[in-house]
C-alpha cells in the first residue's frame, strides 16, 4: 500500500488533550466512492461526544448522562450492559445517571463504542462476511486494549481503533460487491494480501476508505491514523505507538486463531511493529493470557446481536 499520497501531516489540536498531529485522509476518488454507498451506517455522534467529554480533566457526569438519554437505543443498551453483565446479582440499577456511576467512564466507553462498531459493521447482507469480521475486529480491539497498557498507550483509543479498523471493507462491499467478491477470490487463489488486490481492483484499499469515512466522522485524528497505517507502518507518525499497537493485534488476532488460544511460532511481518514497540515476541506470547481473559470479559459486548 502507498499510504501517503493521500496523508498529509498537519498540525491539529483536535485530538484533545494528547496534543497529537495527525494526517488528514484527503482523496476525492475515495470520498466519490463512499458517496455512492446507499445506506452509510449513521455517524457516531454520541460516541464522538462522550470521547471530547472523556478528554476533558474535570468529567461532568451529568453532562454525560444528558448525552446518553438523548438515545434511547443507547440508554436501554447500558442498562442491560449494567444489570445483566457487570453488576449482575446486585441490586439493579434503575436509570442512567446510577449506570454512569456504577460502570464508570472507561467501561461506558466501551459499551457505546462496541454498540456502535457492531451496527456499522455488522450490516445487512454479505452475513457470514461481516460476521467474521466483527469477530475479529473485536479480537484486535481486545488485543490492542491490553498491549497499550505496557506500552504507555490509550487503552480506550487502542481498544476504539482496533473495533473499526476494517470498517473500509464494509463500505467497499456495501458500494460494489461484485468487484470485491472477486478481490477477495483473486487474494486467496495467489495467496496475496487483501490490501494489495483491493488497490489494484479499485485503486485504495480498505485502509484508505476506513480511514476517509471515520475521518468524515470526525473521530480523534489517532484513530483515523492508526486505522489508515493498520497495514503499512511508515508514515505512521506522530502516531507511530499506537499504529504498531494496531498493527500489532491485528497480526496476533490473525495468528493465533482470534481467540489467542493458539500461539504461533512467528509473527509474520510483525518486526517493524516490535521494535517500535522495543519489545520482543516472546514478551509480546506472555501478553496472551491477558488477552485470553479480557477477550472472555468483553464477550458480552462484542458477540453480535442475537449471538451465544
Ligand atoms: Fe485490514
Ligand atoms: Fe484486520
Amino acid at each position: 500500500m502507498t499510504a501517503t499520497p493521500t496523508m498529509t501531516g498537519q498540525p491539529d489540536n483536535s485530538a484533545g488533550a494528547s496534543g497529537n498531529k495527525t494526517s488528514r485522509a484527503t482523496n476525492p476518488k475515495i470520498d466519490k466512492f463512499i458517496d455512492q454507498v446507499d445506506q452509510l451506517p449513521p455517524s457516531p455522534r454520541l460516541l464522538i461526544k462522550l470521547m471530547e467529554l472523556f478528554e476533558q480533566p474535570d468529567q461532568e457526569i451529568g453532562e454525560v448522562v444528558q448525552l446518553i438519554t438523548y438515545d434511547p437505543s443507547y440508554t436501554a443498551e447500558i442498562l442491560k450492559q449494567c444489570n445483566s453483565v457487570y453488576f449482575a446479582g446486585a441490586e439493579p440499577v434503575q436509570d442512567v445517571s446510577e449506570a454512569v456511576a456504577r460502570l464508570g467512564f472507561a467501561e461506558l466507553h466501551k459499551i457505546v463504542t462496541a454498540r456502535f462498531a457492531s451496527q456499522a459493521i455488522l450490516r445487512p447482507g454479505h452475513n457470514s462476511f461481516v460476521e467474521g469480521l466483527w469477530t475479529h475486529s473485536a479480537a484486535v480491539a481486545v488485543a490492542a486494549g491490553v498491549l497499550a497498557e505496557p506500552f504507555e498507550a490509550s487503552a480506550l483509543t487502542a481498544f476504539t481503533a482496533g473495533l473499526l479498523h476494517e470498517i473500509g471493507k464494509v463500505i467497499m462491499i456495501t458500494a460494489d460487491e461484485a468487484s470485491y467478491v472477486q478481490a477477495v477470490q483473486t487474494s486467496g487463489i495467489f495467496k496475496r494480501p487483501i490490501y494489495v488486490t483491493e488497490k489494484e481492483l479499485f485503486g485504495f484499499d480498505h485502509a484508505e476508505v476506513g480511514a476517509c469515512l471515520l475521518q468524515r466522522w470526525k473521530l480523534p485524528p489517532p484513530i483515523v491514523v492508526s486505522v489508515f497505517h493498520h497495514h503499512q507502518l511508515a508514515g505512521s507518525e506522530p502516531c507511530e505507538r499506537l499504529v504498531a499497537i494496531i498493527f500489532l493485534a491485528n497480526v496476533l488476532a490473525h495468528h493465533t486463531g482470534e481467540t489467542f488460544a493458539t500461539v504461533p511460532k512467528t509473527l509474520p511481518g510483525a518486526a517493524g511493529a516490535m521494535d517500535r514497540l522495543q519489545t520482543t515476541q516472546e514478551k509480546v506470547f506472555g501478553m496472551l493470557p491477558a488477552m485470553r481473559e479480557a477477550l472472555k470479559k468483553a464477550r458480552a459486548l462484542t458477540r453480535p446481536p442475537g449471538g451465544v
